[in-house]
C-alpha cells in the first residue's frame, strides 16, 4: 500500500500553474482521431491512466500512435476498418473508456469484449447497454456489470431520447450513430458536457446541433487534421480551492477550458465568497478556454440544488471540502450518481473529512455541512480514487497536525504529477 506524508507546513497559491490536459477532451481525441485514415495531431493530450487505457482499447483495434516533441500523432482505421481485437480490451479504471467504446464497437461487425479493474467492475453499465440496444446494439453484460460483450450488430437511424444525466452515456450513443445505417436524431433531457458534440463539429462533418436535440450522419467526413486539447478544469479546480483556502494566495491558471458545462463549480464558489475571475479568453479546437486568475477569500456556505449536479459531478469532492471551511451552512442535494464513480465518492468524501475535522453528514443522498474554522489532520485513505486522494492533499494545506494518504498513486488516473505541483505551493 502506498502512503503520502503531508507535513503540518504553511501553503500558498501563487505564481502560474499549468494543468494537464482536460481528461474528458484527450479520451474524445484518441477515439475521433481514429475516423482518420491519415494522421491527426493531438497537442496536449493527457498522458495519464485513464487516457492510456483508450489509447489502449483503440490500439487492440488498429489505430497507430507515435509521440514526437510531447505531440501525439494518431493514424486511424476508418470507422467501418477496425480490426477485431485478439483479446478482451482492458479499460482498466475508466468509464469513460468503457462506455465511449462500447458505442463506438456496437455497430461493428465482429464481437469485442471489453473488461476493468475491480473498481470498475462495480460500475454501471446497463445505462448504456440500454439506449444503444434501442438503436439495434447486441450487447450483454455481467448482471449490469462488466465484462460487456458487444455482439456484431446494425446499428439504425432514426429517433432516441437520451434520460441519463450521463455525459458518457450520450457520447456512446452519438458514437454508435456514427457507425448507423442511415441519420439518427438524439433529444436530450438532461445537459451535461458536450465535448463530443463540439469536438465532432470541429472535427467532422457529421453533426448538426439545435439546442438539445443533435443530428448524427453515419460515416465521418474528416475536415481537420489537429486537435488542440486545453487544460483541465477539474484538475484545476483542487488548485482553486487551495488558493481560495490560503491567505495570501494569488494564483494564475493557464489556459484551462471554461466551457458552461463545465465550470458550474466556479459560478457556485463565487457565490460563496470566492475571488476567482476569468483573462485571455480564446478557443481551442471549438472549446471556450481563459486563464483562471483566484485569490485567497473568506467563504461563506451555500445550498446546491440537485438539478446543478450533472455539471459539476466531478467537482464536488473539493466543493464539499470548501464548504467544509466556509463560514456557516451548506447543503448539497441529489448526490446520488456519486455512489458510482471511482469509489461510492458520497462514504469517500464525508468519511475522510470527517476524519480530518469537518463537520459533515451523509443524509440519503444529500451532505450536509457546518463549516470549521481549522482541520486537525490524521491519518485518511483516497479509496483508490484519484479525486479523493487530490481532495485530501489540498484539505491538509489547513490542518493543525500532519496528513497521511494511502493509496496516493491513484492521482495518476487524472493528474500524474499532481504531487509535484502541489509541493511547490509549501512555503516552509
Ligand atoms: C465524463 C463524464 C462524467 C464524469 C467523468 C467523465 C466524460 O461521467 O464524471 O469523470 O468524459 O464523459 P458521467 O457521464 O457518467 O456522469
Amino acid at each position: 500500500m502506498s502512503e503520502y506524508l503531508i507535513e503540518k507546513s504553511k501553503y500558498i497559491f501563487s505564481g502560474e500553474l499549468k494543468v494537464p490536459g482536460d481528461k474528458s477532451i484527450s479520451h474524445r481525441a484518441v477515439i475521433l482521431s481514429t475516423f482518420n485514415k491519415d494522421m491527426t495531431k493531438i497537442t496536449n493530450l493527457l498522458l495519464s491512466d485513464d487516457v492510456k487505457s483508450t489509447m489502449y482499447a483503440v490500439g487492440s483495434i488498429g489505430v497507430m500512435f507515435a509521440e514526437n516533441n510531447g505531440k501525439i500523432f494518431t493514424r486511424g482505421t476508418g470507422i467501418r476498418e477496425y480490426l477485431e481485437s485478439p483479446e478482451t480490451i482492458d479499460c482498466g479504471n475508466s468509464g469513460t473508456t468503457a462506455r465511449l467504446l462500447t458505442g463506438l464497437l456496437s455497430g461493428q461487425n465482429f464481437k469485442s469484449v471489453l473488461d476493468g479493474d475491480k473498481s470498475l467492475r462495480l460500475r454501471p453499465m446497463d445505462r448504456v447497454k440500454e439506449p444503444l440496444e434501442k438503436i439495434g446494439a447486441n450487447i450483454s453484460t455481467n448482471n449490469g456489470n462488466m465484462p460487456i460483450t458487444i455482439n456484431p450488430s446494425k446499428i439504425n437511424g432514426g429517433n432516441i431520447k437520451i434520460t441519463s444525466p450521463s455525459a458518457q452515456v450520450k457520447s456512446a450513443v452519438i458514437l454508435a450513430g456514427l457507425t448507423g445505417d442511415s441519420e439518427l436524431n438524439i433529444e436530450l433531457e438532461i445537459e451535461t458536457r458536450n465535448h463530443t458534440e463540439i469536438m465532432l463539429n470541429n472535427f467532422t462533418e457529421n453533426i448538426k446541433i439545435n439546442g438539445n436535440k443533435i443530428l448524427i450522419t453515419p460515416d465521418p467526413k474528416i475536415i481537420n487534421d489537429t486537435i488542440d486539447v486545453p487544460n483541465d478544469p477539474s484538475s484545476a479546480a483542487f488548485f482553486i480551492i487551495g488558493a481560495l483556502l490560503n491567505v495570501n494566495s494569488h494564483l494564475i491558471l493557464s489556459q484551462v477550458c471554461i466551457n458552461p458545462s463545465r465550470v458550474k463549480f466556479i459560478d457556485i464558489l463565487k457565490e460563496m465568497g470566492g475571488d476567482i475571475s476569468f483573462e485571455n479568453k480564446g478557443i481551442l479546437s471549438g472549446e471556450p478556454v481563459a486563464d483562471i486568475i483566484v485569490k485567497s477569500s473568506s467563504l461563506k456556505g451555500i445550498n446546491i440544488n440537485k438539478n446543478d449536479i450533472p455539471k459539476l459531478i466531478d467537482e464536488i469532492p473539493v466543493i464539499a471540502l470548501a464548504m467544509s471551511l466556509a463560514q456557516g451552512g451548506s447543503k448539497i442535494e441529489g448526490l446520488n450518481e456519486l455512489r458510482f464513480k471511482e469509489s461510492d465518492r458520497i462514504t469517500s468524501i464525508v468519511s475522510q473529512l470527517s476524519i480530518l475535522g469537518a463537520n459533515i453528514k451523509n443524509i440519503g443522498d444529500d451532505i450536509e455541512i457546518s463549516g470549521v474554522e481549522e482541520f486537525k489532520g490524521g491519518l485518511c485513505d483516497s479509496f483508490n480514487d484519484h479525486r479523493i486522494a487530490m481532495m485530501i492533499a489540498i484539505a491538509s494545506t489547513r490542518c493543525k497536525n500532519d496528513v497521511k494518504i494511502s493509496n496516493y498513486n491513484c492521482v495518476d488516473i487524472s493528474y500524474p504529477n499532481f504531487f509535484e505541483s502541489f509541493t511547490k505551493f509549501k512555503k516552509d
